[in-house]
This record gives C-alpha cells, structure tokens and sequence, in this order.
C-alpha cells in the first residue's frame, strides 16, 4: 500500500524547521536557528522573516534528503498556520501552498500550541516511547505561552489555565537580559543555576486566582532586587549570578508547579506533560518528575530536540488531521494569535 508522507513546515519565530513522516513514524527533523537577533536581546520580527527566507530552501531540501524521499513522494504539506509572528509565518505559509499547488496534494494547517502538545506522540524509527494516556494535563511553557491544557484526544484541547501577562520563557529571557545574559536566556539561567544556592534570594510570587499565572510582578521584583544591590555594590551581578539564576529559577518553577498541581489535584488527572521551549529546563524536569514520584503520577518530559520550536511536532499534528481528512485551502492566511 502506498505510505503516507507528509513535508511539515515550521516558522512561527525564529526557527525555519522541516520534518519528514512517513506512516505516523518521523524520518528527519532539521532546523536551522537564526543568531542575527542575539546582538539585540529578542527576536527581530522583520530581521526573522528574512533569515525564513534564506532559510526555508536549504532547510526542506536536507530535511527531505535525509528521510530518503523526493518531493514528488509527498502526500501532503503541513505548515505552522499560526500562532506567531505574522511575517514569519508567511514564508513558511507561502512555501507551503508552492509545494502543494506544484505537486497538487493537501495542505494540512497545523496550530502550533497543539503541535507542541502532540510532540508527546513523536515516534522514530529507533525509538518507541511511551505516550501520555487521554485525558492529560499538559504545562505548556515556551516563550510566548504559559498554559495548563486539558487533553482531551489528539484534537481536542481546552486551556484551562494561563499566564494573564508575560510567559515563563519571557520571564527568564528578560531576567536574563538584565543581568547582561545573551539572548535568548533561558538556557543561560539554567547552565548557571546548577552551580548557584536556590534560597540564596527569595523573589515575589504572584497571587492570581484559579489555574492562571502571572510573571509581571517577578520580573519586576527582580529588577528593583538588582538595582538596590547595585547601588550597594556595582559587582553584584557577577558576584552573585550563579546564585541569582538559582534562585530566580527556582521561582519560576515553584510558580508554574503550584498551579499544575493544583489543577491535577482538583481534576483527578494522574498522567501530566510538559511541553515548549521551557520544558527544556533542567530544573524544572527534575521538579516535575519529583512531583510525579511524590503523587504517584506519571510525567511525560518530551527529548531535548523536540522541547523547542520544530517540525517534527508539526508533522506529527499534521498526520492526525491527514487521518481525519482535514484539509486547509490554498487562501488560507496565517494568524498571529489563535487558542488552542
Ligand atoms: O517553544 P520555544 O522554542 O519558542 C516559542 O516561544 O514558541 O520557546 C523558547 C523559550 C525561550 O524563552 C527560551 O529562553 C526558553 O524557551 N528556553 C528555556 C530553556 N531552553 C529554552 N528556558 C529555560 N531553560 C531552558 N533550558
């Protein structure tokens, strides 16, 4: 029988991944990151359209290579429809709707939040890992989201907690810039933490009803810390960094842990995930896992590849919906924003 191949396209930021799946089994996943936008501190949007564009061909082309396979094999594209930023999603979009008009097959439009999630799913040829059982509850951290999913089945999804302000990723990106850290920060705070004291600083933590987050006021918090202790001592940073990020870190994940848990708790869920680009932090892995041990719950942390931006949680989406026959039109426009 003939095996269904599907090219995924993904480029909501500043990543231009593509991925390979054949048969719901993904063959290859490449990724080309942008490091134009490290010398200003956060992604420049126009700056990330560009680098999509310079990107976008070598990237499908190894992606394709590497899985064996010609464009002429495809079954179908499925491309990141959004959320994101717009301008990067165009070229993803775009080169998306070229490939399926030219080789006239589907179009499969992936929402990126849920292709997070369904990384849960990713199976390789060497690998068969176990996946979370429905319904689970999944903490999806990355830079632009902070969100307590309900999973109900691999297409229907219902937030029920999220960040009223800034997510967990900005949270550390931007601590992390004002302690003088490259961008993006996180996986700096997370390298400097293992060497610091967790309760060496305590900073402030949020009070926001039910299952939402909030990490305004920690930043905040943080900020004035630092600039009163400037004042005292100009090397208060770098006496103290690898203290700060402990405990900054530790912060975070006591924030994110709490609600989590809370909702696990109300909800009766025993299987709980962790998704996104933050999923990637070291202590917050081990905090997860411990809440597991101490619960008796089982905790589903995705591989390092698939924890930030790529394609390969965009093929795996998009091969439920070729299997449910939900096709986009060509007109289809990206979107910025979007839910669940
Ligand atoms: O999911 P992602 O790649 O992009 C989107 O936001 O969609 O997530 C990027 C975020 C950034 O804020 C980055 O600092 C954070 O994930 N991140 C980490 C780590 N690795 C990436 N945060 C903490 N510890 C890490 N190891």
């Amino acid at each position: 029988m003939k095996k269904t191949i599907i090219l995924a396209i993904e480029s909501s930021c500043d990543d231009t991944s593509a991925a390979v799946i054949s048969d719901g089994i993904l063959l290859s996943n490449t990724t080309a990151s942008q490091k134009v936008h490290e010398e200003f501190g956060g992604v420049v949007p126009e700056l990330a359209s560009r680098a999509h564009q310079l990107n976008i061909i070598p990237v499908i082309d190894a992606a394709l290579k590497r899985a064996g396979v010609t464009s002429d094999q495809l079954s179908a594209i499925a491309f990141t429809r959004g959320p994101g930023l717009l301008g990067s999603l165009l070229v993803g979009t775009s080169f998306a709707k070229g490939l399926a008009l030219a080789h006239n097959i589907p179009l499969i439009e992936v929402n990126h939040l849920q292709a997070h999630i369904l990384a849960h799913f990713i199976q390789t040829p060497d690998t068969s890992s176990e996946s979370p059982s429905f319904p689970f509850l999944c903490l999806l951290v990355s830079g632009g989201n902070s969100q307590i999913v309900l999973v109900k089945d691999h297409y229907t999804m219902e937030i029920i907690g999220q960040t009223i302000d800034d997510a967990a990723g900005e949270a550390f990106d931007k601590c992390a810039k004002i302690m003088g850290l490259p961008y993006p920060g996180g996986p700096w705070i997370d390298r400097l933490a293992k060497e610091g004291n967790p309760d060496a600083f305590t900073f402030a933590k949020p009070n926001i009803p039910g299952y939402n987050y909030s990490f305004s006021g920690l930043k905040t918090s943080f900020l004035y810390f630092l600039r009163d202790q400037l004042k005292e001592n100009p090397n208060f940073i770098e006496e103290h960094k690898a203290d700060l990020c402990a405990s900054l870190q530790k912060t975070i994940i006591d924030i994110l842990i709490l609600k989590l848990k809370r909702a696990a708790k109300d909800l009766g869920i025993s299987q709980i995930a962790v998704a996104g680009g933050v999923s990637a932090n070291n202590g917050l892995r081990n905090a997860l896992i411990d809440l597991g041990k101490r619960h008796h719950w089982q905790v589903f942390i995705p591989p390092f590849a698939f924890t930030t931006d790529n394609a390969a949680m965009v093929a795996q989406a998009g091969y439920y919906r070729y299997l449910k026959g939900e096709f986009c039109p060509i007109d289809a426009a990206p979107y910025a924003k979007t839910k669940i």
